[in-house]
């Protein structure tokens, strides 16, 4: 199996729709053994959508922005497992007025809260796995990104911070591939999720994508996704670091649909 033996931390599980949540359930498919996170008053929910996964698992509380929090997360998995194989990083949060076209008035403060959740946290949860990483003579973390190389309708600051944590991605790539610890990101094309209902415009997403990508798109279907993610975790990308991996259908290559003429 692709992940025998691993022990991995899936943060970002909140309901049963969560790519997260579809990345705790091949890894243990695949062999993982699998504790999650989840967070604030979504905690209840992550609490139910773990009993559906094929062996419930624990959860942690963490909000990624409490040091407290962040701090008790390596208590407990140093006692729990005394090392970690991998991670997935799955958080992300913009304010209401960070999103949906406001962007020449949003207020500095919810950019940066926008950047520190879903950007810097990538290297805050690195950073306090660092030492079980170690332990486990090295591994892999892995980021969900979408690709902000171009503009968004409605995507605005979390566009930004999106940008940010491919270049975190590429650093932390660069400070930790000495301790043997892989460091990449999947970058995926829309997923109906919770976090995606909440960007205004978001079946806009859908429209392009349906126009665009070679392959057809399910955004009903997170498998591919959390499939790519799984890979990164295994043995089986061993020299792969600082990487940004389309799992879009292809989206990402193509300029324009061949339109209805075309076929
Ligand atoms: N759904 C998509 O179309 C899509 C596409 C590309 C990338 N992504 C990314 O995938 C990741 C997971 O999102 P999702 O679509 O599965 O939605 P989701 O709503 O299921 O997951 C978002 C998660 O972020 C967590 N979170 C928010 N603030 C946090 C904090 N302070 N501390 C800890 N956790 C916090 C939430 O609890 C939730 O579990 C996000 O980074 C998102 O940007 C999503």
């Amino acid at each position: 199996m692709l992940l025998e033996d691993k022990k991995l931390l899936v943060t970002g599980v909140l309901t049963d729709d969560s790519i997260a949540w579809h990345v705790a359930r091949i890894a243990q498919e695949e062999g993982a053994e699998i504790v999650v996170t989840g967070f604030g008053r979504g905690l209840r929910l992550t609490e139910r959508s773990v009993q559906r996964l094929p062996s419930p698992c624990d959860v942690i509380e963490l909000d990624i922005n409490d040091p407290g929090h962040v701090e008790a997360l390596t208590g407990d998995l140093t006692e729990r497992w005394g090392r970690v194989d991998g991670a997935l990083h799955a958080i992300a949060f913009a304010p209401e007025d960070a999103l949906g076209g406001n962007f020449l008035n949003t207020p500095a403060e919810s950019a940066q809260i926008a950047f520190t959740t879903s950007a810097f946290s990538y290297k805050t949860l690195a950073v306090a796995l660092l030492p079980l990483l170690e332990k486990a003579g090295g591994g892999g973390l892995v980021t969900l990104d979408f690709d902000n190389t171009q503009a968004w309708p409605a995507y605005d600051w979390m566009g930004v911070a999106k940008s940010a944590l491919q270049s975190v991605t590429r650093y932390l790539a660069r400070d930790l591939g000495a301790h043997n610890i892989r460091v990449n990101a999947v970058s995926a094309g829309p997923l109906s999720t919770v976090a995606a209902k909440s960007i205004p415009g978001f079946t806009r997403f859908d429209e392009v994508w349906g126009e665009r990508s070679p392959l057809p798109w399910d955004s009903a279907n997170p498998d591919p996704v959390a499939r790519m993610v799984c890979v990164l975790l295994s043995d089986w990308a061993p020299m792969t670091t600082g990487e940004i991996i389309h799992v879009d259908g292809g989206f990402h290559a193509i300029a324009a649909g061949s339109g209805p003429d075309e076929g």
